[in-house]
């Protein structure tokens, strides 16, 4: 999709990091924004002072919500061509300490919010039948799983999963829609503080960090590595391009392929996968 002045984004997860950033530059774009989340404050300082765009309090988790932010965004502005489904929160911890709660937060914000996303946007899109494109935001944990962030990396495993079958469905059908996978590695945003947002329908949590020392000290590493992290405003520009040249994959740390490729060439061997391929700094030393 080249020409959007005058087009209709429509944001989640625009509160805060990378929303916020996508926000502001679809706006500066000259296109018509709805920004959705659940945080209100955070999304009222995201379209502060920018004409053209507008705010949503949206739960992902809810296909309702979905619903209404679809309906919303040809109601407010007349179309949808642009969708960004990019909500998400992270719990740490093993696996296995990850709580019932911390499973079905992390699944409904990252894994959910995308599917009920899917279903409300693109019958709406095909109905139009105008030029548009999705955007969903999966991560390197989309393709690269070390340990420690178990719910997060499936939750990106499904994301992923979702975009490829999205972009093969849509190619299917001939549909005017472009598909592109967002899977950045560390980008300075909250996501760390992902509890400040959690509902207290999930109440039972084992949180950020696991009471395991190792496993702490790779919690401290990542989350140095996120504040350290690219500048969430670097990445709509990657996002653009990839709109306006109808790109699939945006790996704004491409240094993370090398990671990817270890897995594969473990799974093409048959051999046992190597997990501090290209993340020397950010794991502890095995026991
Ligand atoms: N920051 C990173 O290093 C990184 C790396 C790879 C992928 N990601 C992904 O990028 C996306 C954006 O996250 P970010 O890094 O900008 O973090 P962020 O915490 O700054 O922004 C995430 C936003 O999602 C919102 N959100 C949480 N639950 C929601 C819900 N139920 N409904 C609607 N909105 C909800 C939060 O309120 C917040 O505004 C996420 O999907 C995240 O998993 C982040």
């Amino acid at each position: 999709m080249k020409d959007l002045a005058g087009k209709v984004a429509v944001i989640t997860g625009a509160a805060s990091g990378m929303g916020r950033a996508m926000v502001r530059k679809a706006a500066s774009e000259g296109m018509h924004v709805l920004a959705g989340d659940i945080d209100e404050a955070g999304l009222a300082e995201t379209v502060g002072g920018l004409e053209n765009a507008q705010l949503m309090l949206t739960d992902v988790t809810s296909p309702d919500a979905n619903e209404a932010l679809a309906n919303a965004a040809l109601e407010r502005f007349g179309g949808i061509h642009l969708v960004h489904l990019n909500a998400g929160v992270l719990t740490g911890g093993f696996t296995w300490e990850n709580t019932v709660d911390d499973w079905r937060w992390v699944l409904d914000v990252n894994l959910w919010g995308v599917i009920h996303g899917v279903r409300s946007f693109i019958p709406r899109m095909l109905e139009k039948g105008e030029a548009g494109h999705v955007v969903i935001t999966a991560s390197v944990g989309g393709l690269t799983s070390g340990g420690l962030l178990g719910p997060y990396t499936t939750s990106k495993y499904g994301a992923v999963a979702i975009a490829e079958s999205l972009h093969r469905e849509l190619d299917i059908i001939e549909a005017p829609i472009g598909v592109s996978c967002l899977c950045p590695g560390p980008v300075a945003t909250g996501i760390f503080r992902a509890e400040r947002n959690r509902p207290d329908t999930y109440d039972d949590t084992c949180g950020p960090m696991s009471a395991d020392a190792e496993a702490a000290a790779f919690h401290r590493a990542l989350i140095s590595a996120i504040d350290e992290g690219t500048d969430p405003a670097v990445i709509p520009e990657l996002v653009f391009d990839a709109v306006r040249n109808d790109k699939f994959w945006i790996f704004p740390h491409p240094d993370f392929k090398e990671r990817i490729a270890a897995r594969t060439e473990s799974i093409m061997s048959e051999t046992n996968p190597e997990y501090t391929v290209g993340l020397p700094d950010a794991i502890p030393p095995s026991r």
